[in-house]
C-alpha cells in the first residue's frame, strides 16, 4: 500500500509543515488526472505520515495527563463485542490499556411503577402478587428529579407522538401533565398542549412488552408469542431439518439420531440413499431472491454495541443508505432470547437498504435462524439482505468455530451459505469477510473464488486486513482490488458455465472496506476500480458522522460545535425514542451516548487543521478547539463525556460509565 506515492491531498512534508493555511480540497477527478484506472486502484489511501499538525492559535502544551496511549486513532475495537462467558474472557489475551471487564448496563429503576397504572389506570389485574409500586404518590414522590433542559423542551415522546407512553414514570412528566408531584388527575398525558389520550396501538401484545415498540416507528419486531414459542422449542424447523438434512447426507456426516452402539437403523439408511439420489444433481437450495443493489451506495458497517438503532438512524439522516444490525448470534435466536432478538429491530427510516448480522459456527444454528427471521418478525418486507459475519476476529467466537473461523472450514462456510439461502425465502444472502487468518496468507479472494461456484450469495464485503492484524496498520487496498477481480472471473466462468442459473442473474455485489475516512478516497476507489460496486465506512462513521454528506458534496466540511452539538441532539432525542424516557430508558440513552462520544471525541475539525485530510489512525498535536464547547467535545476523558450528556439529561446522579479504553480514564 504505502509503497506507493500518495494521491491528491497528501502528506505532511517537511516543506509542508511551515504553510498555516488550509489547502483547498480537490475534487477526486482531478486527483486521478493522468492515471490508467487500474494503476489508480492499486494505490494507497490518501496519505499523511507522521503527527498531523494544528494551526499555530490552537495549539497547546503537551499536557502529560492526557498523554495516554499513542494516537487519538489508536482506538482499537477489537473484542468489541466480546461479552458473557467469565471463563472465555479471562482465558482470552489480555490487551494493555483495555478495561476488559466493563459492563455499562444501567441498574433498572428502583422502586417502578406499576406498568399497569403508568398512563393513569387506577387497577392492577394482578396486585397480589404484582411487585411493582401501586401507590403512585409515593411513587412520584421518591422519582429522580425532572430533567429541565433547554434542549428539549418538552418530552420528546410527547412531541412526536402526541401523548407519552412512559407516563407517570417521565422524566419530563412536567412537559405533559400539569401536576408531577401528586396522581390526582389521574393522567400523566393530561397536558396543556395536546391530546391527552393515548392513541390505540395496532397490536395490543406487542405494545404490552414495550410501549414505545409500534408508537416510534421501529419494525422487524419479533412477535412476544413467536419468541415465547421458540424458547420453548415450539417451533418447527421446517424447511431447516429438511436443507440440513440433505446437506449431511450428501457429505455422508455421522445421522444424529443413530443408536451409538448398533449405528443407525435400516430406515435411517434407506432416507440417506433416498436423499443422495434425489438432490446429488440438484442446487437443492436455490431460492428465488429479491434483487441486492447496492452499487454507488453509501454504506454503513454493522457495529456491535454502538451500531444500535438510534445510531442508525441518525446515519440515515445523514445519508447512509444501508445499514446493518448489530451482529446477532444464530444460537440465541433459535432459543428465543430477548436480548438477541432485539438487535434486527430496525426504525422505518432504514427500510430501504437494511441487512441483519448473523454469526454461527454449524450450518443448522445459520439455517434455523434464518428460518426464524423470515418466519417470526412483523414483516420481512424491509430485510434487504441477512449478512453472515466471518470476519469478526475476536476470541470468544473464534473459539466456537464462529467470525473468522469460519474462513478456515470453507466447506462448512459453504453449508452454512447454502442453508441461510434455503431458509431465508426471498432474502438474499451475504458475506462479510477478512482477508484470512494470518498476515501473510490471505485466502479471501480463492475462498470467494468458491463460494461464487457452490452457493447464491448475492454480495461479499472485504474487510482488508487479517484476523491477526486486527486493527494494525493499513487495509490493503491492492488484496481489496484483486479480490474484486477475482470475484468477477468467477462470476464470468459460472455464466459461461450456466449448468445451474440463467444468464439473467445479476452481478454480486462487492463492497470494499478498511480506513475509509475522507471523500477522495471514496470517489478515487469507486471511479477506477469498476469491479468494486461499493465501499463500507465503520469508524470514520462515528467519528464524523457527516462523512457521507462529504462525499456526496466532494468536500471536507468544517461543521462548527454547535453543528456537531445539534447531531449528538437528534442522538439523545432519537434515543430516548427508542430506549424511553423513564429512568432507564434515561440511563441507557446515557450510556450509549457516551459510546458514541468515545468515537466522536476523536474528530478535529478541518479549520484548526493546518492540512486536510488527516487520516482516522493518525496522531495529532494536542490542540484546543475555537470556543470552549469544541474544546469540551474534543476530550478524551469520560468524565467530559458525562459532562456532555447533563446538557440534554441532566446531573447523572448514580451513573456509572466504564470506556473501553482506560487512557479515557481520569481523576
Ligand atoms: C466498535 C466496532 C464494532 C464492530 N462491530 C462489528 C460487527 O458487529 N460486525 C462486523 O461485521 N464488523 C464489526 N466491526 C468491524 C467493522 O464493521 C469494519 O469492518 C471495520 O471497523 C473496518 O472498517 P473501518 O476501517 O471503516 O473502521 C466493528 C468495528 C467497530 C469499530
Ligand atoms: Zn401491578
Ligand atoms: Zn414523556
Amino acid at each position: 500500500m504505502s509503497e506507493n506515492k500518495p494521491l491528491g491531498l497528501s502528506g505532511t512534508t517537511s516543506e509542508s509543515k511551515s504553510e498555516s493555511k488550509i489547502e483547498p480540497c480537490l475534487p477526486a477527478k482531478r486527483a486521478l488526472e493522468g492515471e490508467q484506472p487500474n494503476e489508480a486502484s492499486k494505490r494507497a489511501l490518501t496519505e499523511q505520515p507522521g503527527t498531523a499538525r494544528v494551526l499555530p492559535q490552537f495549539r497547546v502544551a503537551n499536557d502529560p495527563l492526557k498523554d495516554g496511549e499513542g494516537a487519538a486513532g489508536a482506538v482499537n475495537p477489537d473484542n468489541a463485542n466480546e461479552g458473557g462467558n467469565a471463563k472465555a474472557k479471562a482465558k482470552a489475551k489480555k490487551r494493555r490499556g483495555q478495561n476488559k471487564d466493563r459492563d455499562n448496563r444501567q441498574p433498572k429503576e428502583q422502586n417502578a411503577l406499576c406498568p399497569n397504572l403508568v398512563l393513569g389506570q387506577t387497577t392492577c389485574p394482578r396486585r397480589e402478587t404484582c411487585r411493582h409500586e401501586h401507590d403512585v404518590s409515593k411513587y412520584l414522590s421518591l422519582k429522580k428529579p425532572e430533567i429541565i433542559t433547554s434542549y428539549f423542551p418538552t418530552c420528546p415522546n410527547f412531541s412526536t407522538l402526541g401523548y407519552c407512553p412512559m407516563g407517570f414514570r417521565c422524566r419530563f412528566l412536567s412537559t405533559h401533565s400539569a401536576n408531577t408531584t401528586d396522581s390526582s388527575t389521574n393522567n400523566p398525558n393530561s397536558d396543556l398542549h395536546a391530546d391527552p389520550q393515548p392513541q390505540l396501538l395496532p397490536n395490543a401484545a406487542m405494545s404490552a412488552e414495550n410501549p414505545l415498540w409500534l408508537a416510534n416507528h421501529e419494525i422487524n419486531k419479533i412477535d412476544p408469542q413467536k419468541k415465547r414459542e421458540l424458547a420453548r422449542k415450539q417451533i418447527a424447523f421446517v424447511k431447516s431439518d429438511f436443507v440440513v438434512d440433505i446437506m449431511e447426507a450428501l457429505r455422508n456426516a455421522p445421522i444424529p439420531n443413530a443408536n451409538p452402539v448398533s449405528g443407525p437403523t435400516q430406515s435411517q439408511q434407506d432416507r440417506r440413499k433416498e436423499l443422495i439420489n434425489k438432490y446429488k444433481d440438484t442446487r437443492f437450495f436455490a431460492q428465488e431472491k429479491k434483487p441486492l443493489d447496492l452499487h454507488g451506495k453509501k454504506i454503513l458497517a454493522p457495529l456491535t454495541t454502538v451500531g444500535n438503532l438510534p445510531y442508525r438512524r441518525l446515519m440515515r439522516k445523514l445519508g447512509a443508505d444501508v445499514t446493518y444490525s448489530e451482529m446477532a448470534l444464530a444460537l440465541p435466536m433459535i432459543q428465543g432470547t430477548s436480548a438477541e432478538w432485539a438487535l434486527p429491530t430496525s426504525h422505518i427510516s432504514e427500510s430501504q437498504g437494511y441487512g441483519i448480522q448473523l454469526a454461527c459456527s454449524k450450518p443448522w444454528q445459520a439455517a434455523k435462524a434464518c428460518e426464524a427471521i423470515s418466519t417470526c418478525l412483523d414483516t420481512t418486507s424491509a430485510i434487504s439482505e441477512i449478512n453472515l459475519n466471518s470476519g469478526c476476529p475476536i476470541d470468544l467466537l473464534h473459539r466456537q468455530g464462529a467470525g473468522c473461523a469460519m474462513m478456515e472450514n470453507p466447506a462448512k462456510l459453504i453449508r452454512c451459505l447454502n442453508a441461510m439461502n434455503y431458509t431465508s425465502n426471498d432474502i438474499p444472502i451475504t458475506l462479510k469477510l477478512r482477508t484470512g487468518a494470518k498476515d501473510n496468507h490471505p485466502i479471501a479472494d480463492t475462498l470467494i473464488t468458491r463460494i461464487v461456484q457452490e452457493t447464491d450469495v448475492a454480495a461479499f464485503t472485504l474487510h482488508g486486513r487479517s484476523r491477526q492484524q486486527r486493527y494494525t496498520r493499513d487495509a490493503d487496498w491492492n488484496y481489496i482490488s484483486q479480490t474484486a477481480a477475482a470475484l468477477r472471473m468467477a462470476e464470468q466462468t459460472r455464466l459461461e458455465n450456466k449448468d445451474d442459473r440463467d444468464s439473467s442473474q445479476s452481478r454480486i455485489q462487492f463492497v470494499g472496506n478498511g480506513d475509509i475516512d475522507n471523500y477522495q478516497d471514496w470517489h478515487r476507489i469507486l471511479d477506477s476500480d469498476s469491479n468494486i460496486d461499493s465501499l463500507m465506512v465503520a469508524r470514520s462513521a462515528l467519528i464524523k458522522p457527516w462523512i457521507f454528506e462529504e462525499i456526496d458534496a466532494q468536500q471536507h466540511l468544517d461543521k462548527s460545535s454547535s453543528e456537531r452539538l445539534q447531531i449528538l441532539r437528534d442522538y439523545a432525542d432519537f434515543a430516548m425514542q427508542h430506549w424511553g424516557t423513564d429512568e432507564y430508558g434515561i440511563a441507557t440513552s446515557r450510556r450509549y451516548f457516551c459510546e458514541f462520544m468515545s468515537f466522536f471525541h476523536r474528530y478535529v475539525p478541518v479549520g484548526v487543521l493546518e492540512r486536510v485530510p488527516i487520516r482516522m489512525n493518525q496522531r495529532v498535536e494536542k490542540w484546543k478547539g475555537r470556543d470552549e464547547l469544541e474544546t469540551l467535545m474534543a476530550s478524551e476523558d469520560s468524565r467530559d463525556w458525562i459532562k456532555l450528556s447533563e446538557m440534554f439529561w441532566g446531573k447523572a446522579e448514580g451513573f456509572v460509565f466504564v470506556p473501553k479504553h482506560k487512557s479515557s480514564m481520569r481523576g
